[in-house]
Parts: structure tokens; sequence; C-alpha cells
């Protein structure tokens, strides 16, 4: 579905197509105003030449005079509605859920922090959020500049390597909000979708508790083979899956990747078919992602995507 920055789906998101919309009116009104004076002047001028009275200069300067009162009040008015705009959009609410997230090349990490460390989640381009609730996100890069931008839900905010930036978002319906990187990274600055689920609180809670628990042990052999490649090969070096000793933090963490709708930042959509091709040859699919090939044979291959399946 199209979503875009007039399709607003949240406060803030209403501030920005507010200024907009008040834009729109107010030049459009400017616009019709100055045809109408252009038409007179034009019809006044053929009149003049066909031996009419000339202009009353003094009635001429009065008006010259009024025009540029007038465009001072438009120009100002603008200029403080954009003000007030910007003012509002500045600042998250002092009671906002903190989300952390850090932009790399090409995917988007998300980190709910927890002063419990057993309580905190990471988790990769899909962000859930409770509907009706501020959520201020802290915004940082780890290698280039990226911009972050969902249009239904509030305007674009760059992440700066060694910058922490910030942006508040807030649904006021649920839904499944489309973003994108806005700031070209690189070769796969297409390919660098987010999306934010808004959810009602229940259903938020519900999906917090299951992302906080660790990853389940394998239901079959062929998942706990899967589990055992995954740790033995260079999967581990890069990902972590909570409860077990995959803890790197190169790539996005794991521990509930099948509960995620899409791979690779949107370029796939999750299912075991397109997990298996992602895993056998990333490149093929995000020429210039960090991701290498993989050296798994078939089998090897068809046990690791079992046990990744299983990490609901
Ligand atoms: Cu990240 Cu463009």
């Amino acid at each position: 579905m199209m979503q875009g920055a007039l399709d607003t789906a949240g406060p803030f998101a209403q501030h920005i197509a507010g200024l907009f919309w008040t834009f729109v009116a107010v030049t459009a009104v400017v616009y019709l105003v100055v045809m109408g004076f252009l038409i007179h002047a034009l019809r006044r001028r053929s009149r003049a030449a066909a031996g009419e009275a000339p202009a009353d200069t003094a009635k001429s300067l009065r008006v010259i005079g009024g025009a540029v009162i007038a465009t001072a009040v438009v120009l100002v008015g603008l200029a403080l509605s954009d003000f007030f705009a910007g003012r509002a959009l500045a600042r998250p609410p002092a009671d906002a859920m903190r989300v952390q997230i850090t932009a790399h090349q090409w995917w988007w990490e998300i980190e709910y922090p927890d002063a419990n460390p057993s309580l905190r989640i990471r988790t990769a381009n899909e962000l859930h959020i409770p509907v009706g609730k501020p959520v201020a996100l802290e915004l940082i890069s780890d290698d280039v500049i990226h911009s972050f931008w969902v249009p239904s839900l509030n305007g674009k905010r760059d992440l700066i390597p060694g910058y922490a930036n910030s942006l508040a978002l807030q649904a006021s319906r649920p839904g499944v909000y489309q973003g994108k990187c806005a700031e070209f990274c690189g070769l796969q600055h297409a390919q660098m979708n987010v999306t934010v689920h808004a959810e009602d609180p229940q259903r938020f809670a519900t999906w917090q508790a299951s992302q906080r628990r660790p990853a389940p042990d394998p239901a079959d052999a062929v998942a706990a083979r899967g589990r055992d490649i995954f740790m033995n090969s260079t999967c581990a070096q890069c990902h972590a899956v909570q409860g077990t000793d995959a803890g790197a933090t190169l790539g996005p963490d794991l521990t509930h990747v099948a509960s995620r709708s899409t791979l690779a930042a949107g370029a796939l959509p999750n299912n075991p078919q397109a997990m298996a091709s992602w895993i056998r040859n990333p490149p093929a699919i995000k020429p210039g992602t960090r991701m290498p090939a993989s050296q798994l044979s078939g089998d090897e291959l068809a046990a690791v995507v079992t046990w990744l399946g299983s990490l609901r």
C-alpha cells in the first residue's frame, strides 16, 4: 500500500501535513490575488491606449504600499506557523517510550533498552510500538549518514556517525507503516526498508513478552543439527541468538528472526525458500552486502533454515 506524508497516522505527521496545507492555501490565495491585479492592470492599459483618462498616481502608490504590507504579513505568518510546527516536532514528550535505532549498511538495528539487561529487546528492521503512546527514538549510525523516514508518522531525521539524533513517533491507529532510508548511503540504499507496527497496547505487550524470551530449544533432530551447524560455522561470528553461544553483534539479532515479516531489510519476504537463497548467496540479492555467500552443503543449509524458522 502506498503511504505518504499527507496520509497521516499520528500527531507529529499531522503537524507536518497541517503546515503543508496552510502553505498551499495561503500561496493559492496569493496567486489568485496577484493574477486578479495583473488582469486588471492589462485591461486598464488597453483602455488607456484607447484614449481614456490616465492613471491616478497617488492611488497606484497606495495600492503598491498595501501590497508590500500584505506580503510582509503573509511571510511573517508563514514563518511563524513553520516555527511553531517545528517546535511541536522537536519535543519528544517526557513520558515517551525509548527505543534506540542504529543504522547500518543496509539494515536497521532496533533496541528497546531496559535497566534490567534480561528485559532488553534487540531486533531489526521492524519497529513495534503501542498505539497512542509517544515513542522517543535515539538515532545513531554505525558507518555513514542514513536517514530514518516513516512518512505517515513523522518527518525525516538523519542518523549520523558519532552523533545521537532524536525523533518522536506516535501512531493514533493500529497499522503497519512503511519507512525508508532517505539519505543515499551506498549500493543498497534503496533496499533499506523499515516498517513500524503500531499495535494496541495489549498486543504490543504480548509481542514484548515473546521477544524477551531466549530462543527455545530445537524441537526436533533437524533443527538441533541446524543449530549446531550455525554455531560451528561463520554464522555465529556475526549474529546473536539469545539463549545460545552466539553473541556477535555485527549482523541482526536472530533470536526471533522467524517472527519478522521480511528478511534483509525488506528485500525478501520471510519464508524458508527466501531464507535459503539469502543465506546461500546474499550478494546476489543485495550486491555490496557485508554478509558473504555461505559454504554450507544443501542439507546443511536446509537444517539451518529449519532451525531459524523455529525462532519465533
Ligand atoms: Cu541507509 Cu540510505
